[in-house]
């Protein structure tokens, strides 16, 4: 009988739980929000679903009762605030670190063996703190982004093959941040062939550019970031876990050496299963890729020293 949390009950954090509750991957899923009756509203909506779309997942929603997330086997973080159009995700670092800070604290009294999933942004030092202020295993905290930008990769590699995207295999590693994410393209395939000896190299070009601005194209458009990609995306991370799946995703996880780098929490493909991420696996990047990496963590590693200025780990 698996009991999951999900900490903010804004766009990402209720669409996360509609899809754990709709997936039916846990007995319980409790919904908490700070805002009052925010989460219990819509808990209760989600409740109201559950004949219509046939789970028996029981949702409840709370005001900072963290009491009630107790014995929670996953605690998915998405608490903070989101990013406006024009703003990047490392802009809102200042307001979100001490939010994710009190979470961890908070979550881990009554959850101690919790695996936990960040998503707040920026969900790289977010990651970052999180595992520092929690001093957990490190298996046992992921950040959720590279599930989501690789499902906007293959959704725009679809749509330049014109086939559909669950044909297509693809991976993004790095920072999930505008600039940072790395779109595999050399890996990339639509039914085991390469997309490069299907798709001009202009094209392949634009859809990774376009992949790394998915987000702030979704930011531009609907005034707010976006929900329905990211909920899913920490949904299917949920799954591999509690369902002991044992996926290859590409998670942001601590990095104590490999693909070049150290103290630091970055995507990389690993595999997941209930007790959190168990193995990163090689993907023997070639030289270009792996410059793009470091860099990616050098972007990261500068932000990651933004909490130790603003003291908070
Ligand atoms: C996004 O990329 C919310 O960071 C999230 O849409």
């Amino acid at each position: 009988m698996s009991k999951i949390t999900v900490v903010g009950a804004g766009n990402v954090g209720a669409t996360c739980a509609n899809v754990i509750a709709q997936k039916e991957l846990a007995a319980e899923l409790v919904l908490l929000d700070i805002k009052e009756g925010f989460a219990e509203g819509k808990a209760l909506d989600m409740m109201q679903t559950a004949t219509l779309c046939e789970f028996d997942t029981r949702v409840k929603g709370v005001t900072n009762d963290y009491a009630a997330t107790a014995g929670s086997d996953v605690v998915v973080i998405t608490s903070g605030i989101p990013r406006k159009p024009g703003m990047t995700r490392e802009e809102l670092i200042g307001t979100n670190a001490g939010i994710v800070k009190t979470v961890v604290d908070n979550v881990l009294k009554h959850s101690p063996n919790a695996v936990i999933v960040v998503i707040s942004n920026p969900m790289d030092t977010m990651t970052y703190l999180a595992l520092k202020a929690s001093k957990l295993p490190k298996q046992r905290i992921i950040g959720m982004g590279g599930i989501l930008d690789s499902s906007r990769f293959k959704c725009y590699l679809s749509q330049a093959l014109n086939a559909p995207a669950s044909d297509i295999e693809g991976m993004v590693i790095g920072g999930h941040g505008d600039t940072t994410m790395i779109p595999l393209t050399r890996f990339a395939a639509y039914k085991g062939i390469p997309v490069s000896s299907l798709l001009s190299k202009e094209v392949c070009d634009k859809v990774a550019a376009d992949t790394m601005v998915g987000g702030a194209t979704l930011t531009k458009l609907l005034g707010t970031s976006a929900w329905y990609a990211p909920g899913a995306a920490g949904a299917m991370l949920v799954e591999s876990i509690i369902r002991d799946q044992k996926k290859v995703f590409p998670c942001c996880v601590a990095l104590d050496g490999e693909y070049g780098q150290k103290d630091i929490c970055l995507g990389v493909p690993v595999v997941v299963g209930k007790n959190g991420w168990e193995k990163i696996v090689d993907y023997a990047l070639n030289a270009d890729e792996q410059a793009a990496f470091n860099k990616s963590a050098e972007a990261v590693r500068s932000m990651n020293n933004v909490l130790t200025e603003m003291k908070v780990i």
